[in-house]
């Protein structure tokens, strides 16, 4: 099958909805943070993959902020759309809400990025199709994908710039402070 040059970003806009079972919570009654990236992981993935009409890789995620806790019993929605078209990469936007079936109170529990990358049949990046978009909402989300990637990248360059200036000899004064103890083990 010969792909699309170009395809909207309402064919693969994805939604799924699970109960949350008690299975997934942690010891304290909420459902953990693991299984909530995991069904992320999942939604990106399905909406990625009906844009690229391949299999895609998840290679970073951004933004994961559990802003309110979810509970037994709530329904998750996750609502999955391609933001951004890179040659082979694509950034996909998800919406976590949490509804409660009882009060019909729906909460908004964190939106994510996740970077996902086509694969061909040889397990090498492909390309992907362009992105059309057909309002103000999904250009403004193009431009801060763009915008996202730019940043992300100068983060990345002076990470590694800082990191390969730490100096171990002055560690103590630095650490001056600290909520931690040196206590080397020879
Ligand atoms: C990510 C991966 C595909 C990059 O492969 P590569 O041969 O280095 O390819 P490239 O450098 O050409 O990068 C391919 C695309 O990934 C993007 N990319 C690479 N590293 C990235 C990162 N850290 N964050 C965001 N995007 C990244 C590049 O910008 C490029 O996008 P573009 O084509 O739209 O410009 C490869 O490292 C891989 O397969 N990783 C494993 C992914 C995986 O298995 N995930 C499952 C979870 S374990």
């Amino acid at each position: 099958m010969t792909k699309v040059d170009a395809k909207p970003v309402r064919v693969s806009q994805t939604t799924i909805t699970e109960l949350m079972i008690p299975a997934y919570a942690n010891f304290g009654g909420k459902i953990h943070g693991g299984t909530l990236l995991s069904l992320m992981d999942k939604v990106a993935y399905a909406c990625a993959s009906k844009h690229a009409e391949t299999y895609c890789v998840t290679v970073s995620v951004d933004k994961v902020e559990f802003l309110q806790p979810v509970e037994v019993g709530e329904l998750v929605s996750m609502m999955a759309s391609v933001n951004y078209a890179g040659n082979t990469s694509l950034v996909v936007g998800i919406r976590v809400e949490a509804q409660n079936i009882k009060t019909g109170i729906i909460k908004h529990t964190n939106s994510s990025f996740f970077t996902m990358v086509a694969k061909d049949d040889n397990d090498k990046p492909t390309q992907v199709p362009k992105l059309i978009l057909e309002n103000e909402e999904e250009i403004k989300r193009f431009i801060e994908a763009m915008r996202m990637k730019e940043i992300k990248a100068k983060v990345r360059d002076e990470m590694d710039d800082a990191k390969s200036k730490i100096q171990l000899n002055n560690a103590r004064s630095i650490l001056n402070g600290e909520r931690c103890q040196i206590k080397i083990r020879l």
